[in-house]
């Protein structure tokens, strides 16, 4: 079958179509026909070998798909041939809290992705995804809609009439936005394109603050709060943007920390997290429990990811370097 892969090195150079066997599912596992992926900021990392030594080539990258079941192994329960499924980002989190040994198996690095044709996968590892959704739009939820979810449902117990601040208008955060007006909440975008913000404007972001022509955004985000701060906020910019989002949060309120598009140290006054018993909550993806509790409340919402542009199977570097450019409005995906 066939497959993008890093045979030799890392490198977007070095990203080539390769051959594989075709796989056949063992107990347990179901084989899938691969219809669509969507690209994260961590893809282009990953293929960068940006994610230290435990990820090694030959290498199939990306972490988000789905496809359909074609084949099923003896004892498999969950699903049926036919079924439209997506992989889960961490084959081992099913549920619960999160422990060091859930953390190992991620798709697209360290286990191969979903840059292949067919794909061999444990039963557990899949979920069914909502039957509303177009397959490159199914694509975009097992990393960046899930982080979203975590961090203002699952985490974050978010509630009508909570503030919610995002950052950007990239994967996560525009599913943030949606996620939190689904729950009822007031949303205030930051953006560095104006353009941009029209966008999320009319997607029904309430509020809008260019942070690039407007540097002290976190005092201007409060003051639309009437000076009290928000609920949450959706934190990605990391070492440039972490000082700003714990001043732009409410006494009490939960500064999710997803990203570090801006830097990986932050140099922050402490007291200001103290002092307010602020929440300053790590959020690594999800489960798949939470997945599937996510993809109830898309179906139930018919709520639709933003696609930005779809690639066809032969132009995986295209749709890579798309993304690298920064100039997407939504997901990037492939049609495979
Ligand atoms: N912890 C997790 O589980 C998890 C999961 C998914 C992603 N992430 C991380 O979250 C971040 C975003 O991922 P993504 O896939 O959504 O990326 P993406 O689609 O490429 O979006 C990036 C967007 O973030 C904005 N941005 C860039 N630099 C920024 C900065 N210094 N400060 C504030 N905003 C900035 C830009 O928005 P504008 O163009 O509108 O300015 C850019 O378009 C990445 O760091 C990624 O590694 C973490």
């Amino acid at each position: 079958m066939e497959v993008w892969e890093l045979k030799e090195a890392f490198g977007p150079e070095h990203l080539r179509k390769g051959e594989r066997p075709d796989p056949a599912p063992a107990a347990g596992e179901v084989v899938l026909r691969m219809l669509a992926a969507s690209l994260n900021y961590r893809d282009t990392l990953m293929i960068r070998g940006g994610y230290g030594p435990r990820v090694k080539v030959p290498l199939i990258p990306v972490s988000d798909g789905v496809g359909e079941v074609v084949a099923v192994g003896e004892g498999v329960r969950r699903v049926a041939v036919g079924d439209r499924v997506a992989p889960a980002f961490f084959q081992s989190w099913i549920g619960g809290t999160p422990t060091s040994d859930k953390f190992h198996d991620t798709l697209g690095g360290p286990l191969d992705g979903v840059l292949t044709r067919f794909m061999r996968i444990g039963e557990q590892g899949v979920s069914r995804v909502p039957d509303h959704l177009g397959d490159e739009e199914a694509a975009c939820l097992p990393c960046a809609a899930l982080t979203a979810w975590s961090a203002l449902v699952t985490e974050g117990s978010i509630g009508p009439g909570d503030t919610v601040l995002v950052q950007g208008t990239g994967g996560v955060a525009l599913f943030a936005m949606q996620f939190a007006k689904m729950a009822g909440a007031r949303v205030i975008m930051t953006s560095s394109r104006d353009d941009k913000l029209a966008r999320v404007r009319q997607l029904g972001a309430d509020e809008t603050i260019n942070y690039r022509t407007t540097p002290d955004w976190d005092r201007v985000a409060k003051d639309l709060t009437g000076g009290e701060g928000c609920d949450h906020v959706i934190e990605l910019g990391g070492g440039d943007t972490l000082e700003r989002s714990i001043r732009a949060a409410r006494t009490g309120g939960q500064v999710s920390l997803i990203g570090v598009l801006g830097g990986a140290r932050a140099d922050v006054s402490l007291p200001l997290v103290v002092m307010r018993n602020l929440r300053l909550q790590g959020i690594s993806v999800g489960s798949r429990d939470g997945f599937e509790a996510m993809c109830r409340a898309i179906a139930r919402h018919r709520m639709r990811p933003v696609v930005d542009r779809v690639f066809g199977f032969d132009a995986v570097p295209a749709a890579f370097a798309h993304l690298e450019a920064g100039r997407h409005f939504g997901k990037v995906c492939i049609a495979l």
